[in-house]
């Protein structure tokens, strides 16, 4: 689906689609039209394309094409933004290596054809070899279309923030935020390369036509400074607003701070839903500074919410529906109250105990996002079940793999254990970490040492809140078994999986990450499974589905809208420290973690830092101050 472009706040137009898959195609139909409309007078088609996690199922969709469609590449010129440097051509993170992968090994385009930087030239050739490049494209005749992505900084190609709009291909050093950013590609943060070469922004301006590509609720805020702010060097994409033929393809999640979105209400008619007028108004008190029960008639007035007050009337009124929505959005009991005090407006009393089932996509994202409504559900008498869905091996580093290791040799020479088998695991394990290189996958055997680790330290947290063995499952899901960054689709094997524990379970409520943020996209997958299963299961009419309700709680990343939050827990000062010591029994993710994303905070401090937050947002808008609060939406089905 696309929606038409609304011009009044967006300086360069955005064409949007339910989907990273729908956007991929538009863009990929385009490409494809161009290299067949040019290869039909006898010319050649000059590429300019990007790397990262953005264009790959563009890049899967013109394998597809190639291979069903028979679209040809053979006069297609091909060049890339950017590369690492240093960097081996051959190294897992190079982007050489990524085209090949992705794109040129799996079609039919000449070798010679491709351009690419290179992270192998000598440094004190590299100012010769970016004149060279540049002078190569320009005998070429330029760049017929452009293909870039965005980084959560602004920038384009390697262009950092503070590149200058007459700059061309360089080196270039990187910031640390997209070091971190990047850091999900490498074992650790120190293996990110310092510089890279990139086109400058001069290169990219002078493309014919550009598509810029963004997609998932990360990029959402720089999208929106990049089209509808003032054109800066600080946001390197914004600059795109000077070309007079460049287009953003983004999905909903990537659009959803534009105005149009964002205050619906500013760029044209509304309908003025119970949960626009809520959004509305809690924008505008947290902007303001005043409590909910505070905000007058000018104000709505002075705030483009005119509109609103002609609708529904007086602003008492629309304040105090707003200041009920919120306060009716609290509650102490996640499983529903039981029978005789005030009811809960949330969850339904009945049943009570309550089976829950807490589906966490990583062995530790249950208690870093829920862990205060984990041990709530626990203490309140509900039986709380856990299903860990991958067994987030990865993210354990070398060096505390190798720890273990050396314990478990110790312990067998201390209990005199001569088991072969077992030392063979061992001297294998030690000694493929002794030789292991950047760019080497573990072996199998490494991956479940790691996610044995990992597996103990959920066990241990489970046993920590309360609950026993019997009600702990570990999925590990294959979809994510890989060994390396990049994960499988979800697959029928994930689906029969959960599903098998979804019918001996029985469920009354569900929680799992609705998060859409996860820099290595498993949370989406792990998602995509449980609703796969659910739909499934509503389906073919088993009893219990409807009954059960299911909410979303968010990831490590992120938190919900403030006005889009359905059931607020809040969290006493003591409930804040156990949650902590909780995140805590998580050692192997603790100080130094490899994949870490672009947020240094370790994630007990993200997760305080964020459900104080929380608390403070309800509190600004003149609800009771609470030490922390943990928010979740419900999912209907
Ligand atoms: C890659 C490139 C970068 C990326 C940007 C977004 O060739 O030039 O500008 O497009 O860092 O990366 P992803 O797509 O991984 O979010």
């Amino acid at each position: 689906m696309f929606m038409s472009m609304v011009d009044s706040f967006e300086k360069i137009p955005v064409k949007i689609f339910d989907s990273i898959n729908d956007g991929s195609r538009f863009m990929a139909q385009e490409i494809a039209a161009l290299i067949r409309e040019k290869a039909a007078k006898g010319e050649n088609c000059v590429l300019g394309l990007a790397t990262g996690s953005s264009p790959k199922t563009l890049y899967a969709e013109l394998v597809r094409m190639h291979k069903e469609e028979g679209l040809s590449f053979k006069n297609v010129i091909a060049f890339n933004l950017d590369e690492y440097y240093p960097i081996d051509n051959n190294a897992l993170q190079s982007y050489n290596r990524f085209m090949k992968y992705y794109l040129f090994d799996k079609i039919d385009i000449d070798p010679v054809n491709c351009y690419i930087p290179n992270g192998e030239w000598k440094k004190e050739d590299i100012k010769k070899h970016c004149a060279a490049y540049e002078e190569v494209l320009e005998k070429l005749g330029g760049i017929d279309l452009q293909i870039l992505g965005i980084g959560t900084n602004g920038h384009i190609g390697f262009n950092e923030p503070g590149s200058s709009i007459y700059s061309k291909t360089r080196l270039v050093p990187l910031e640390n935020s997209t070091r971190i950013a990047n850091a999900h590609d490498f074992q650790n943060i120190a293996d990110v390369p310092r510089l890279a070469i990139t086109v400058g922004i001069s290169t990219i301006l002078k493309a014919k036509r550009i598509l810029l590509m963004a997609w998932g609720q990360i990029k959402a805020p720089v999208l929106q400074k990049a089209v509808e702010e003032n054109l800066t060097e600080q946001i390197p994409a914004s600059l795109l607003q000077q070309h007079n033929d460049c287009v953003f393809v983004v999905d909903t999640l990537a659009a959803s701070e534009l105005t149009r979105f964002k205050s619906p209400w500013l760029t044209g008619d509304c309908e003025w839903t119970p949960q626009i007028i809520r959004k509305a108004v809690v924008n505008m008190a947290l902007k303001l500074g005043k409590p909910i029960l505070s905000l007058t008639n000018t104000d709505y007035n002075d705030n483009g919410l005119s509109d609103l007050l002609v609708e529904k009337g007086d602003a008492y009124e629309i304040n105090l529906q707003v200041f009920y929505m919120m306060r009716d959005s609290i509650t102490g009991w996640p499983g529903g109250k039981p029978k005789g005090g005030n009811p809960s407006l949330i969850e339904r009393p009945e049943p009570f105990p309550k089976r829950s089932l807490i589906f966490s996509p990583h062995p530790d994202d249950d208690i870093i996002s829920m862990g205060g409504t984990f041990m709530r559900l626990h203490d309140q008498g509900h039986d709380v079940h856990v299903a860990y869905q991958t067994s987030g091996n990865i993210a354990v580093t070398d060096e505390f793999v190798t720890r273990f290791l050396d314990f478990a040799v110790g312990f067998e020479e201390l209990s005199g254990i001569d088991s072969k088998k077992s030392s063979q695991i061992l001297k294998d394990a030690t000694e493929f970490l002794k030789n292991k290189r950047i760019s080497n996958i573990d072996t199998a055997q490494i991956r479940s040492i790691k996610g044995l680790i990992r597996r103990c330290e959920a066990k241990a947290t489970c046993h920590y809140v309360g609950i026993g063995d019997d009600n702990i499952h570990f999925l590990n899901l294959p979809f994510y078994e890989t060994g390396a960054i990049e994960k499988k689709p979800m697959g029928e094997e994930d689906v029969q999986i959960t599903l098998e524990l979804l019918k001996k379970i029985k469920p009354h409520q569900i929680y799992c990450a609705g998060d859409l943020a996860d820099p290595h996209g498993t949370h989406k997958v792990c998602l995509d499974i449980v609703f796969e299963s659910l739909r499934r299961l509503k389906a073919a009419n088993e009893p219990w589905v409807k009954d059960c309700w299911v909410w979303l709680y968010k990831g490590a990343w992120q938190e919900w809208d403030i006005s889009e939050i359905e059931m607020a827990i809040p969290m006493s000062p003591d409930q804040v420290l156990k949650k902590r010591h909780g995140i805590f029994i998580h050692q192997s993710q603790k100080d130094m973690v490899p994949f870490q994303g672009s947020d240094s905070r370790e994630f007990w401090q993200r997760a305080e830092d964020r459900n104080a937050n929380t608390a403070d947002l309800y509190a600004q808008l003149g609800l009771t101050k609470y030490a922390a609060i943990e928010a979740f939406v419900r999912w209907h089905y």
